[in-house]
C-alpha cells in the first residue's frame, strides 16, 4: 500500500515533527566524525524549510537505556546541521513536557528545533502510548525520514502516528523504499544478491528471502566457512558456526531447487594469525589446510565473482568478503566494490559494515544507492514489514 509522502502535504505554518536518524558516530570530544545520516535528512530538512513549516527535529543517539547520558545529547548533531544548513538549529534540553511545549508554541515559520535523545526516556524504547502522545501533541504534521530505525516499533516510530492525522514519508525513507521495495519486488534481471560478513545466522532469513528472486548468490567473508565446512570441505582453524551447519545445507538445498547459483569462494586468503602484518598464503583450492584461517577471497575467486557482476542488472550487496579493516586482507572486498562501482547495473548497498567499505574505497558515489540502514535494510531484504513504515497513513 503507497503511503502518505512529504510532496502530498500543506506545510505552510504548520508544525511538523520529523523523526529522522541521527544516530551518528561521535569522537572522544564529542564530534561528529561521520555525517552521513545528517546529509541524507536535507533533501527533507530543507524542502520543509522552504514550504514554511516550522521543523521540529527527534532522534535518538546510542542506546542511553532510559536515562540521561551526557556523552549521548544532541548538541553536536544540532551544531553539524547548523553549519550544513546554514541557519540556527535550536537544541532543546528535553524531547516532551511544559519547557519544550512552550519552545514549540513560539517557532516562527522557517524555524528549526531538535529535541534532546529520544532514548533518555524509557518509554521510547517501550513505546508507551502517552510519551508517544506527548510527542504528537507538538505537531500537526508527523514525518518519518529515519530509514535506518524503520525496524524498531519505538513510540517515535510507530506509535506516534496513532495521535497525528497525517503521518507521511520523507525524501530519504521514500528512496530507501523505492529502490530495496523495488530490488525485491520487480528487479532488472540478471539479479545478483553479494552476501558476506562473518556470521551465516544473521544472514539466514536474508538468504531465505532472496534466494527465489535473484538469479545468483555470491558468498564471501567467514560465513563461507561454515557453508564449505557442510559440504565437508577444509576450513582450518577459520571461524565457523558449528550449530549452523545444518541450517547452511538447508540454504544450498533451497537455492537449488530454485535453479539459483550459489557460489562459495574457490579459493581463499589464509594466514596462521589473523595480524596486519602476518604472512598471508593463497589456497590451492577450496579448502584450507589444518591451524591456517581463511581471512580473504582468493583471487581465482575474485575473478569469478568479477564476472558474475559485471553481467548483472541489479545488484544487492551487503557484507564484505573478508577482514577489508586489514588492508592485506581487503583486495575481495575493494575489487568487488570497484568492479559493481563501474558496472552499469543498479547497485544497492547495505549494511553497517559494506557501507564502510565502500565509503574507505571512494566508490560510493558510483553505487545507485547507499543504505542509511544497517539493521533496517537488512529487515527489508529479509522481506519483513517495517513497523516504522508499516504506521505511516494510507494513500
Ligand atoms: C542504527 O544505527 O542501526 C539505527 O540508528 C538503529 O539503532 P538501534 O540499533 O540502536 O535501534
Amino acid at each position: 500500500m503507497a503511503k502518505l509522502f512529504i510532496e502530498d502535504l500543506d506545510l505552510n505554518n504548520k508544525k511538523i515533527l520529523m523523526r529522522v536518524d541521527f544516530n551518528v558516530p561521535l569522537d572522544s570530544s564529542c564530534n561528529v566524525t561521520d555525517d552521513t545520516r545528517i546529509k541524507a535528512a536535507l533533501r527533507s530538512i530543507e524542502y520543509i524549510l522552504e514550504n514554511n513549516g516550522k521543523l521540529i527535529l527527534m532522534s535518538h543517539l546510542g542506546r542511553p537505556k532510559g536515562k540521561v547520558v551526557d556523552s549521548m545529547k544532541m548538541d553536536p548533531i544540532a551544531k553539524r546541521l547548523s553549519e550544513l544548513i546554514n541557519k540556527n538549529v535550536k537544541k532543546l534540553d528535553d524531547c516532551v513536557g511544559v519547557e519544550v511545549e512552550k519552545e514549540v508554541a513560539a517557532m516562527q515559520s522557517g524555524d528549526v528545533i531538535l529535541l534532546e535523545n529520544l532514548r533518555f526516556h524509557a518509554e521510547e524504547k517501550s513505546g508507551d502510548e502517552d510519551f508517544a502522545k506527548k510527542l504528537a501533541g507538538l505537531c500537526d504534521i508527523y514525518i518519518n525520514d529515519a530509514f535506518g530505525t524503520s525496524h524498531r516499533a519505538d513510540a517515535s516510530m510507530a506509535v506516534v502516528n496513532r495521535f497525528v492525522s497525517q503521518s507521511a514519508a520523507g525524501y530519504l525513507l521514500q528512496k530507501e523504499i523505492d529502490y530495496l521495495g523495488k530490488a525485491v519486488e520487480a528487479p532488472a534481471k540478471p539479479f545478483t544478491a553479494i552476501i558476506g560478513g562473518a556470521k551465516v545466522s544473521s544472514k539466514i532469513s536474508v538468504l531465505e528471502n532472496l534466494i527465489e528472486k535473484v538469479d545468483t548468490i555470491l558468498i564471501g567473508g567467514a560465513m563461507s566457512y561454515t557453508f564449505l565446512k557442510a559440504l565437508g570441505k577444509g576450513v582450518g582453524k577459520s571461524l565457523v558456526e558449528d550449530d549452523k551447519l545444518d541450517i547452511a545445507r538447508q540454504i544450498m538445498d533451497k537455492a537449488k531447487s530454485s535453479d539459483t547459483a550459489f557460489l562459495l569462494p574457490s579459493d581463499h586468503i589464509v594466514v596462521s594469525e589473523v595480524k596486519e602484518d602476518a604472512e598471508a598464503i593463497t589456497t590451492d583450492d577450496e579448502n584450507i589446510s589444518d591451524g591456517l584461517i581463511g581471512v580473504d577471497i582468493g583471487p581465482i575467486t575474485i575473478e569469478k565473482y568479477k564476472a558474475v557482476v559485471k553481467d548483472s542488472k541489479t545488484v544487492v550487496w551487503n557484507g564484505p568478503m573478508g577482514i577489508f579493516e586489514m588492508s592485506p586482507f581487503a583486495k575481495g572486498t575493494f575489487t568487488i566494490g570497484e568492479i559493481l562501482a563501474i558496472t552499469d547495473c543498479v547497485s544497492i548497498v547495505g549494511g553497517g559494515d559494506s557501507v564502510a567499505a565502500v565509503n574507505k574505497a571512494g566508490i560510493s558515489s558510483k553505487i545507485s544507492h547507499v543504505s542509511t540502514g544497517g539493521g533496517a535494510s537488512l529487515e527489508f531484504l529479509e522481506g519483513k514489514e517495517l513497523p516504522g513504515i508499516a504506521a505511516l497513513t494510507d494513500k
